[in-house]
């Protein structure tokens, strides 16, 4: 039983021939993309950015889009030669091997479990935000989680919107109401309309003295909070995962990647360009939950900063949707491949949906999002994807050394330099975060490979070959 067994990238191609529809385009895959991309980074992580890099927090911006575009290339590589879903997971079974392919699985629980606790905390801010405009407050205790103190100075207990939007969202995933193309789609539009709507407001009210100093903690600054804005970013991975339905993937998949990550990653310098030149940064300690309507409220814009606030919480409410929906599309593959218990790609006859799982992993989203500060979260999510997209990096190496001639209808340009470039960007990027996140990461994988050795490693499917 070796631990870089792999399954064999022929045979997973060839079995994956699927009898799902194609239909997506690559219009849709751009849409797809910005769905999952567009929501807690732009709209509340940038308060935290903009507190640790100033009006230089643009240039985080770039930073953390480099590393990603970087990565976004090799994922890229991968989607057009392996067409499949799983996508991290699976590329890593065909290249890397099944312990390293295990430990990305057990890596994008944080990307996705613990993204859907993150964002359903900035939905929170932004629903007590907009009830706040109704004139409805709710206790301060059950606005926060334990250790956070809220503008009246009184010490959360529970965020409970968190906790219900996760309870809601996982009712709809598990009686299987996926977001529709259609009902995604009109989200989007949503999204980038009000962000469109904070640009063309927003832009009047600059003070060009707001941006000066540009860079108040230097170059220090902005690399931290590259590495807390990162998180802006995650999502684009996501629209790998439905290569088996999308209209000629190996070429629709890498422009629908590398596309969405244009566009957010314009839409979110200009935007974190404007919201520093209308509010003097530091005060976007007191705007952390909901900073990019606050700055229109800063500028008595009420109405607009209402309508800022609605669109931010249907557009976080897809992100939601769309990674718990990739959670237990990942562990349905692990479990279907025997590295995880049975239960998890149990298929209920009534829904047609993962219940149980779809249930276990809702609750334990909506826990953690009740319970732990954003910040906490959302670095977790980060170092969790972050070594995922370095394990995709190191994949497109080794394939290209074990299986040259693998037909590749997209080549990431410039190998080894990308995937090399892109594995540096991404360990810098770990570097930034908090000490403690990585405490908690190296308990997360210890966790995950006692898992591994005492259960996967038997009972995967590759002992019965
Ligand atoms: N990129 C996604 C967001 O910002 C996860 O909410």
């Amino acid at each position: 039983m070796s631990i870089f067994r792999k399954k064999d990238i022929n045979i997973v191609v060839a079995q994956n021939e699927s009898s799902l529809k194609r239909s997506i385009t690559t219009v849709d895959l751009v849409f797809l993309g910005v769905g999952a991309i567009i929501g807690t980074g732009i709209f509340v992580l940038t308060g935290t950015g903009a507190l640790k890099a100033g009006p230089g927090l643009m240039l985080s911006f770039v930073i953390a889009a480099l590393a990603c575009l970087l990565t976004a290339l090799c994922y890229a590589e991968f989607a057009s030669m392996v067409p499949i879903s799983g996508s991290a997971y699976t590329y890593t079974y065909t290249t890397i091997g099944e312990f390293f392919a295990f430990i990305i699985g057990w890596d994008l629980a944080l990307e996705y479990m613990l993204g859907v606790s993150t964002v359903s905390v900035g939905w929170s801010g932004y629903f007590q935000s907009l009830l706040a405009g109704f004139g409805i407050n709710i206790p301060d205790q059950l606005t926060a989680p334990p250790g956070v103190v809220t503008s009246n100075n009184v010490e959360g207990v529970f965020n409970l919107p968190a906790f219900l939007i996760v309870m809601l969202v996982t009712a709809l995933i598990s009686i299987g109401i996926n977001e529709t193309k259609k009902v995604n789609n009109i989200m989007v539009i949503v999204k980038i309309s009000v962000i469109f709507l904070f640009i063309f407001v927003a832009i009047f009210y600059v003070k060009p003295d707001n941006l000066t100093p540009f860079l108040p903690y230097g170059f220090s600054g902005v690399f931290a909070a590259a590495a807390t804005v990162f998180f802006a970013f995650i999502g684009f991975d996501a629209v790998s995962s439905s290569a088996e339905e999308t209209v000629n993937p190996s070429k629709t998949m890498p422009k629908g990647i590398i596309f969405s990550l244009l566009i957010c990653t314009i839409l979110y310098v200009v935007v974190s360009l404007i919201m520093t030149g209308v509010v003097p940064f530091k005060m976007f300690s007191n705007y952390q939950d909901h900073p990019i309507s606050a700055v229109l409220k800063y500028t008595n814009q009420n109405w607009i900063s209402g309508i800022i606030d609605v669109g931010a919480i249907l557009g976080m409410t897809t992100v939601m949707l769309v990674m718990l929906y990739g959670q237990t599309r990942v562990t349905y593959a692990m479990s279907k491949d025997g590295l995880m218990p049975k239960v998890f790609s149990t298929v209920s006859n009534k829904t047609n949906t993962p219940f149980i799982a779809t249930w276990i992993f809702g609750i334990i989203a909506a826990l953690l999002g009740a319970l732990f500060s954003i910040e906490t979260l959302a670095e977790m999510v980060s170092i969790g994807t972050l070594s995922a997209f370095i394990l995709v990096s190191l994949s497109i190496l080794i394939l290209r050394k074990t299986s040259p001639n693998l037909q590749r209808q997209f080549k990431c340009p410039l190998v080894p330099i990308v995937p090399i470039l892109s594995i540096f960007m991404c360990l810098f990027l770990i570097v930034n975060l908090d000490t403690t996140t990585w405490t908690r990461f190296a308990i997360w994988i210890i966790v995950g490979s006692i898992v591994y050795f005492c259960y996967s490693i038997r009972k995967s499917n590759l002992n019965n070959m």
